[in-house]
């Protein structure tokens, strides 16, 4: 079978290539998937770097989200039960962007056959974090003013439609005046352009507290760390709060303890899959019905940047770090 592997990491357009490889065989309690598509995310890049939380074991295919077919069960009640179903694959390890993949049979998700291939194959990893982030643990009550960085990103265009959804108000900081005026289409409240270089800090923290009023930010997520995400932690007014749930500077927030010790705010990180590991099973139907409803609603959809094959995985990687490419990169197999 086809598969994207790197044998070292490093930058993706250079150590990735598409080759043949022998096709798994799944093992008890596993499925194993025909791949249909595999989106491109930020968490799967830094894995190729090296720079993720899970290292790669070289040699290695990336991949942690997308949808498939099951194939074939390994054994056990709910492989049995997914065969020829059209599933979410949530990989854990990796491995998503080959023609087949095994994962455990609790790492699918059957999927509505309303949605696209390309919103089934991006139905998880975004829409869940921008729900669970804003309304199960910020709780940002209709009306407040939440602060976020990397706004003009899919997650953070999911974050504005859902506020105009839900009733929150978005202060969305993006590092290019063009995408100012696409978040302002799609109902951003305002939207503050900084490139988050060093020094910026103090002043973008007072614009932001200029916005939300005499309270300051009360609720914030960052994805980006850095000057900006300091200059977030600096605007938080008292018992304000800040979600780190990205690392996409690649430079760590700088901040006094005074900063958080004066107000009483604090910066907490989070991560989804640590989220959902504490949830039980009637949570989780609840969030993948009601993520299926706000994906056709428009509210959760991820717009797609582009499709490409193994083949052309090079291509499909640069376009995901192009800033001139708008949406998220996918990668289509077929058979
Ligand atoms: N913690 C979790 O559980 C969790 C779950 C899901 C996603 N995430 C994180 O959420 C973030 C967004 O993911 P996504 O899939 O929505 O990403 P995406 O669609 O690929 O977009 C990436 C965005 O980041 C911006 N960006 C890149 N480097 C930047 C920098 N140094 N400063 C400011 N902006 C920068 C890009 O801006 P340009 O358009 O200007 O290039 C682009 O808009 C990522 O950090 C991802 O890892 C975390």
């Amino acid at each position: 079978m086809k598969a994207v592997r790197f044998n070292s990491p490093g930058n993706p357009a250079a150590v990735l290539t598409a080759g043949d490889i022998p096709q798994p065989v799944p093992a008890h309690g596993q499925v194993l998937v025909r791949m249909l598509a595999s989106p491109i995310n930020p968490s799967d890049l830094m894995f190729i770097r090296g720079q993720y939380t899970l290292q790669p074991e070289c040699p290695a295919t990336p991949g942690f989200e997308g949808v498939g077919i099951v194939e074939q069960s390994g054994g056990g009640l709910r492989g049995r039960l997914f065969r020829g179903k059209r599933v979410v694959v949530l990989n854990s390890r990796g491995g998503n962007w080959a023609e087949y993949t095994v994962v455990p049979s609790a790492q699918v998700i059957p999927i509505s056959s309303a949605l696209s291939v390309e919103q089934a194959a991006t139905f998880f990893v975004n829409p869940a974090t921008a729900w669970v982030m804003t309304q199960e643990v910020l709780k940002v009550p209709q009306g407040a003013w939440l602060v976020q960085t990397a706004a003009a990103s899919s997650l953070g265009t999911m974050i504005v439609r859902l506020g105009r959804h839900c009733g929150f108000r978005t202060l969305n900081i993006v590092r290019r005046e063009t995408q100012a005026a696409q978040l302002q289409a799609l109902g951003a409240d305002h939207v503050e352009v900084s490139d988050g270089s060093e020094g910026s800090e103090a002043a973008l923290a007072s614009r932001l507290r200029s916005i939300c009023g005499a309270s300051g930010v009360q609720f914030a997520v960052d994805a980006v760390g850095g000057p900006l995400g300091s200059a977030v932690i600096q605007s938080l007014g008292p018992a304000g709060r800040m979600l780190a749930f990205g690392t996409l500077s690649g430079l760590p927030l700088k901040f006094s303890p005074r900063t958080l010790m004066t107000v009483g705010s604090s910066v907490e990180g989070f991560w989804l899959g640590n989220f959902m590991a504490r949830q039980g099973l009637l949570f989780k139907l609840g969030l993948v019905r009601r993520l299926t409803n706000l994906i056709q609603q428009n509210v959760l959809s991820t717009e797609i940047g582009g499709t490409w094959t193994p083949q052309d995985i090079q291509a499909a990687v640069t376009a995901a770090e192009d800033s001139q490419v708008h949406g998220k990169c996918m990668l289509r197999f077929s058979r």
